[in-house]
């Protein structure tokens, strides 16, 4: 398994391994080759000593249950922290930490956090192998559980330190549990450290330190972290787009292929829509990525899209054969399963999953279930790992070094009222505009007011790793380098009005490809729209809903710009915008005063 010896000659990554396992002190570093059989073997490991239960072979094939620590069970958004030397820099929707008092403070956290555990080394690449959108990272962790991980959500192994040869540049990421062990002490199965978790990023030095926490976005420092948060840096000063966005592909049925990204903030069906299947004839929708999109220029002038991720790291409750078989599918080996429920033969369940509940399981926490016991059987943020090449409607190009040419953005919310089911943008800063007040409605599960709006500009609120104000200039500028025939055409979209009663107006799910279709039309310059105060809207006969029962009410509903309701928004909007004091670009304050005057008529 792995290697005690280095496998690269990078002189930049030997001396900053030696001086973190200097640190760190553990009792040996690996590198890892990104085998099948060195993750067979830490996987065997890590059922020998508990983390991992394997699954029945018969019904889910090399798949394995982990329980987590109740203590480290999601994001800890309280504990991120974006350092910089000036507090300004990071801007009002991250926590702030100077970055010398920072590293002194981690760094007494690291000194020998590692002792009795393994260092391993995993190279990784976000985005297919030698891309040019791709970009390197290297991650130095005690977990065996991340490693695993990495191999099903990144490129990672020997192939990664060949293209990174000997002067080779790569995003330094730190990771520990935060659990030394001691000698003759026995190890549980979830090492963690409940009371000091530490997310930080360093985007002026390109660099990652996670301490603490075992569970998803916070020791995959791929995804949030780089993927993200420092891409999302690295884009701004280099003119390109790191974005919380899921990447589609639409055939029409005359064969002519666009590409789309589509960014919505958390519970608003990202992977839903990443993996729909169309309800209307002859269409064809393929996923590229279900979370995170790089964009860079081609020499076209166009934007070129790359799923950084080479798997799917998905909130599992929910996800049903009803809901997104496709999904359900990708899981049917090979995948990891964290604070699920385990059933009696051996096999996963959660909460939705199934219209029958079993009559037995033994929940996330590891306690006998019941349907009686009151409790969800599977954490709500409980997540599968799987691999997107096992998607069945993954797309023949989400490997392409290339990326995908990309035709059209979609922004949206979970909104009951006011936002109607579509409308486009414009322009570009206008369209900036509208990725600036993405907002979604809390529900009556989340704490806090039901109906309060939350906003979450770009669907990037926790994710931007500076200034949001300077994040939305950035997006004026990419609108500056392209133009508007080739740039991306911005579209807003909101599948969750209500009618009075509550009820859902539009159904969602494979009848979004009836938007998608208008969508693809507008693209090409096609699909009827009415100009409103607030964009492009489909006129009442622009939507295929051949075979829908959607009365012409409900339409009318659907389609609704009530000049009166948006009226109310321009104090909410007012408010967001100020937070963002003299950063926010004199752009988007532009459009809020036109669209405050379109609105008065
Ligand atoms: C995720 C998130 O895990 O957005 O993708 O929280
Ligand atoms: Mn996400």
């Amino acid at each position: 398994m792995g290697s005690k010896t280095p496998l690269t000659k990078n002189q930049k990554l030997l001396t900053w391994i030696d001086e973190m396992a200097g640190i760190c002190a553990p009792d040996q570093v690996i590198w890892c080759d990104g085998s099948k059989e060195e993750y067979d073997e830490l996987a065997q490991m890590m059922v020998k000593n508990g983390t991992y239960v394997k699954l029945n072979e018969a019904k889910r094939p090399n798949s394995y249950w982990v329980r987590s620590d109740p203590a480290d069970v999601a994001r800890v958004e309280d504990r991120t922290f974006v350092c910089t030397k000036n507090s300004e820099d990071v801007g009002p929707t991250n926590n702030w930490r100077d970055t010398d008092e920072m590293k002194a403070e981690m760094i007494k956290l690291y000194t020998n956090c590692m002792k009795g555990r393994t260092m391993y080394v995993v190279p990784f690449s976000m985005g297919p192998l030698g891309s040019r959108i791709a970009h390197i990272g290297v991650v130095l962790t005690d977990s065996a559980y991340v490693v695993n991980n990495k191999r099903i959500m990144t490129r990672m192994g020997k192939a990664v330190l060949d293209i990174l040869g000997e002067n080779g540049d790569f995003i330094p990421c730190l990771h520990s549990v935060g659990m030394p062990l001691k000698e003759g002490v026995k190890d549980v199965p979830w090492p963690c450290n409940a009371n000091n978790k530490y997310i930080t990023h360093f985007p002026a030095e390109r660099t990652i330190w996670s301490y603490g926490s075992g569970y998803g976005g916070n020791a995959l420092v791929g995804k949030k972290c780089f993927a993200l948060r420092i891409a999302s840096s690295m884009a701004r000063e280099e003119g390109w787009l790191a974005e919380h966005m899921l990447i589609l592909g639409i055939t029409p049925p005359n064969g002519e292929k666009i590409y789309v990204t589509a960014a919505f903030p958390s519970a608003c069906g990202k992977t839903n829509l990443a993996m729909l299947i169309p309800t209307i004839p002859g269409w064809k929708v393929e996923c590229i990525g279900d979370d995170i999109a790089w964009m860079k220029f081609g020499e076209d002038g166009r934007l070129y899209a790359i799923n950084p991720e080479a798997g799917f790291f998905g909130v599992a409750p929910g996800t049903s054969m009803k809901t997104n078989p496709n999904c359900m599918l990708t899981m049917k080996e090979n995948c990891i399963f964290t604070n699920v429920a385990y059933t009696e033969d051996g096999d996963i369940w959660w909460e939705e999953m199934t219209d029958e509940l079993p009559a037995k399981l033994t929940d996330w926490k590891g306690n006998d279930w019941t349907p009686d016991t009151g409790t969800p059987a599977a954490h709500p943020n409980a997540r599968f790992t799987a691999p997107a090449s096992q998607c069945p409607v993954i797309d023949p190009a989400w490997e392409d070094p290339k990326g995908v040419p990309i035709s059209a953005f979609l922004f949206g919310g979970r909104r009951g009222s006011v936002v109607p089911l579509i409308h486009q943008s414009l322009n570009w800063q206008h369209g900036t505009f509208l990725g600036s007040i993405v907002s979604s409605e809390k529900t009556a599960a989340a704490a806090g007011k039901v109906g309060e709006l939350r906003y979450d500009p770009f669907a990037m609120l926790p994710f931007c790793g500076y200034h949001m104000g300077d994040y939305f200039n950035h997006w004026l500028t990419i609108g500056k380098k392209g133009d508007e025939d080739t740039l991306p055409k911005i579209f807003y979209v909101n599948w969750f009005l209500k009618n009075k009663n509550g009820k859902f107006l539009w159904p969602g799910y494979g009848e979004n490809s009836r938007v998608l279709k208008w969508v693809v039309e507008r693209v090409n310059g096609e699909g009827k729209a009415e100009k409103t105060a607030i964009g492009w809207v489909p006129t009442k006969d622009a939507l295929d809903l051949e075979g829908l029962d959607i009365s012409p009410d409900e339409l009318d509903e659907l389609l609704k710009v009530d000049p009166e309701a948006w009226k109310q928004q321009i104090p909410l909007i007012r408010k967001h915008f100020a937070q963002f004091g003299d950063r926010l670009p004199a752009g988007l304050q532009e459009e809020l005063d036109s669209l405050e005057k379109r609105l008065k008529g």
